[in-house]
């Protein structure tokens, strides 16, 4: 079988084989052709926008490896931070590096003293968490200007390391302006995922301890959240780096991409659907509704998942663990019996719809206390490591300033008419 494709241009019958590499072929190739003749692909359905070594998903067989390794041994076995250095750095550390690592994000879990008094502290006081945190990263970029020395390898690991660091600062600190309580500042004998629990929930007490399970908890659903190739928002990130804007720009501009409710928003409409079904005895009509056509069953269905998204049954299994401790979600129940009605139903079946990992982990969230609104703030924190990687990747290929094609579809040239003439 040769493992090529051959095209044809039927207006001049002239044709071109281009080799299948990695499973693409390169458009060069093909506008060796027909260099005036755009694919139409508005949503990337079809398009791959770079190649990648950070994280490998076979949607169809419903696999999530990162750098190689399947996200079931990472969950069991790592921790988020070994994670975040294995999605940079392409390897899992050694014992020096990892203390290293640990050591350099520990110490860099600051604010500026500015971010939280002047900036954050000037928000209106129901500001959505998520706008918040877009703002606040963006605003990093003027606190540290050498951030722009893009090309200098020493500065690129400071900002790094910089951003995975205060991610669960400038998170705890959203949440603690909205319900008016003062900033908790970090506790560096803390372990990352404890001390983002520490600035979240400490009152007056001289050191919090979280439930360590809680934390351990935590500290998977991080795991699982770190990447997850070109979703909305890394692809935000490679494009906004292929500018060569400054990271926290980027990361600012991936995180907006991260708040829609089609994309890390999910898990916060999660718990509004499940809320406004309210019993299980209301699950089959909701279903019914859905099918005709009045919204979507929030937490399901995934563009590259067209099986069991694997994270899901992760984040199933960890929702037990933590129930054990809080108490069991009311609302899960509901979730239960919807997973159900809908994977027993053709329409969701005959479309590969299923629970995604939006589905259950804002029931977790929830059962440990979390607003609904720093649902999608929980998803960022991890998720910084996996923008981080592709950006670093990004700028190690010296890919191109990434700039798609349209189809113009509009009016011809026309001459201007006075407003009174029209
Ligand atoms: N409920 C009901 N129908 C759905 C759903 C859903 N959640 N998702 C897709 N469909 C239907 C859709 O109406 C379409 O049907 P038809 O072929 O008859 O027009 C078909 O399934 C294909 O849908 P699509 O919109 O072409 O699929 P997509 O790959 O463009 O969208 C998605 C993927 C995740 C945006 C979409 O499934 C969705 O909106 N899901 C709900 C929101 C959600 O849970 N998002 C989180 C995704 S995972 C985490 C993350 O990315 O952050």
């Amino acid at each position: 079988m040769t493992e090529s494709v051959t095209i044809t241009d039927n207006r001049t019958g002239e044709t071109i084989e281009i080799p299948i590499i990695n499973g693409g072929v390169d458009a060069t190739e093909w506008k060796k052709l027909l260099g005036n003749i755009w694919f139409a692909d508005s949503g990337y359905t079809q398009t791959a926008a770079t190649s990648s070594a950070i994280t490998e998903i076979d949607g169809d067989a419903g696999i999530l490896r990162y750098r190689g390794y399947p996200i079931e041994q990472l969950a069991e076995h790592s921790t988020y931070l070994e994670v975040a250095y294995l999605l940079v750095f392409g390897e899992l550390p050694t014992h020096d590096q990892f203390e290293d690592w640990v050591h350099d994000v520990t110490y860099h879990t600051f604010i500026h003293e500015n971010v939280r008094k002047r900036f954050l502290e000037g928000f209106h006081y129901d500001a959505h968490p998520m706008g918040m945190l877009v703002s606040a990263l963006a605003a990093l970029s003027t606190f540290y200007p050498e951030a722009k020395q893009i090309a200098d390898p020493d500065v690129r690991y400071k900002q790094i390391v910089r951003l995975i660091a205060k991610m669960p600062t400038l998170a705890a600190a959203c949440h603690r302006f909205s319900v008016g309580m003062p900033f908790v500042y970090p506790d560096n004998s803390l372990d990352f995922c404890s001390n983002f629990l520490s600035m979240m929930w400490k009152i007056a007490e001289p050191r919090y301890d979280a439930n360590p399970a809680l934390a351990h908890a935590l500290d998977v659903l991080f795991i699982l959240h770190a990447d997850h190739e070109l979703n909305c928002g890394t692809a935000t990130m490679r494009m906004v780096g292929s500018s060569h804007a400054d990271p926290y720009s980027a990361t600012a501009a991936a995180a907006a991409a991260l708040y829609g409710p089609r994309h890390g928003g999910a898990n916060e409409q999660v718990i509004r659907m499940l809320t406004e079904i309210g019993s299980i005895d209301n699950v089959d009509d909701f279903v019914k509704g859905v099918k005709a056509g009045k919204g979507r069953l929030q937490g399901f269905g995934h563009r590259v998942y067209k099986n069991y998204d694997p994270r899901a049954t992760i984040i199933k299994r960890t929702a037990d663990e933590v129930f054990e401790i809080t108490g069991k979600n009311p609302l899960l129940d509901i979730a239960l019996k919807l997973e159900e009605v809908a994977l027993s139903d053709e329409y969701f079946t005959s479309r590969k719809l299923y629970p995604n990992v939006d589905f259950y982990s804002g029931l977790i969230y929830q059962a440990m206390g979390f607003p609904i609104e720093m649902f999608t703030v929980l998803f960022a924190i991890p998720r910084v490591s996996g923008w981080l990687a592709h950006w670093k990747e990004l700028l190690e290929q010296d890919q191109k300033i990434a700039r798609p094609r349209q189809l113009y579809v509009g009016a011809e040239v026309r001459d201007y008419v006075g407003i009174d003439g029209r």
